[in-house]
Order: structure tokens, then C-alpha cells, then sequence
């Protein structure tokens, strides 16, 4: 593809729609918000798929997402957490440059704040927080871009985002470590 998408993933609460909305205005791209997508789409909200149609249905909507807008090009995707700790929907991002934000779990806490209305996160959420993310910890680790978001703002990590972007697109194959995301 000549224009390849930027997907940015990662946990609940490291910033992804933030960044992304940055990341587009910046480059004058689209922005896709994948869950906003979904959301528009089905005429509910996640927490709302999540209880009347269950996980399985939101995951199966979140695979079909990543076919669709993996075919596409020149766009600045954030999705959900959960969206690319499944291979198959990675895969469908072969064509895009994908970065996944991290950081510890006191921050993603102190910046999802009382707004915890995420369905997996209910009843005790720094345990949840916890569990989930070691659970998800290889399959972020699949990802090939990294960028650690701890401490700084959206406008910095988008910063960076952008110019790993700028130099991988021209050919630097050191690129990503240049621009402040690792490898
Ligand atoms: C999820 C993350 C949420 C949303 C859903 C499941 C996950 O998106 O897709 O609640 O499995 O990590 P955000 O990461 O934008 O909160």
C-alpha cells in the first residue's frame, strides 16, 4: 500500500483515542475510533453490547472491524484495548504501522479516574487492571512499535508517533528507536 494506516492499540486508558485524534489532525488524515465505530453501527454503546449481546458478540463485531478497515489506507485507527491481542486481527493490520501504547498499571488507573464505565473493569478494578494486562502481556508484545506513555502528555506521544511514522515511511530503517518508539 502506498499510504499506510497508523493503528495505535494498547491497554484501557494509555491514551489511544486522544493520541490518534492528534496524531490525524496533525498529518490531515481521518481519524477512525474503532469502538465509536462499532458503537454507531450497532445503535449501542460497548457497555450495552457487552450486556445484552455478551463478549463473544463484541469480539466478533471487533474481528469483522479490523477485516474492514485493514483493506483500507491513509488513515489514523485507535482501537479498542482488547482488539489486537487476537493474531488473526493483528494480521489484518500486515499492510499498516501499528504502535501499541504502554505503560503501569497506576497510571492507567489515575487516568481512567471514577470513569470506569469499562465492562471488564467492574468491582475491583486495580485487580482487573492487573490481571488483564498480564494476561495480555505476549500478545502486546507481538506488536512492533512501542511507545511508553508514562508521564508524558498526548501531544507528546503523538509527537512521537509521527516521527517514527515520518522516518519508517522514508526508508530509515532505524526509524522507530530514532523517533522515541522502540522496537
Ligand atoms: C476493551 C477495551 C475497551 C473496549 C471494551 C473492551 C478491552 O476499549 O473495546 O470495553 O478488552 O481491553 P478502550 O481500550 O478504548 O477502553
Amino acid at each position: 500500500m502506498t499510504n499506510p494506516s497508523i493503528v495505535i492499540t494498547g491497554f484501557m486508558g494509555t491514551g489511544k483515542s486522544s493520541v490518534g485524534k492528534i496524531v490525524a489532525r496533525k498529518l490531515g488524515r481521518e481519524f477512525v475510533d474503532m469502538d465509536a465505530l462499532i458503537e454507531s453501527r450497532e445503535g449501542a454503546s460497548v457497555r450495552e453490547i457487552f450486556e445484552t449481546r455478551g463478549e463473544v458478540y463484541f469480539r466478533e463485531r471487533e474481528a469483522a472491524m479490523c477485516a474492514e478497515l485493514g483493506a483500507r489506507e491513509n488513515l489514523v485507527i485507535a482501537t479498542g484495548g482488547g482488539a489486537l491481542v487476537n493474531a488473526d486481527n493483528l494480521s489484518r493490520f500486515a499492510h499498516a504501522l501499528v504502535f501499541c501504547l504502554d505503560t503501569g498499571v497506576d497510571q492507567i488507573l489515575s487516568r481512567l479516574g471514577d470513569s470506569i464505565d469499562r465492562p471488564l473493569l467492574r468491582d475491583n478494578p486495580r485487580e482487573r487492571v492487573t490481571t488483564l494486562l498480564n494476561s495480555r502481556r505476549a500478545a502486546y508484545a507481538r506488536i512492533e512499535l512501542h511507545v511508553d506513555t508514562t508521564g508524558k502528555s498526548v501531544e507528546q506521544v503523538a509527537d512521537e508517533i509521527i516521527n517514527a511514522f515520518m522516518k519508517v515511511s522514508g526508508g530509515d530503517s532505524h526509524a522507530a528507536s530514532l523517533g522515541g518508539a522502540s522496537r
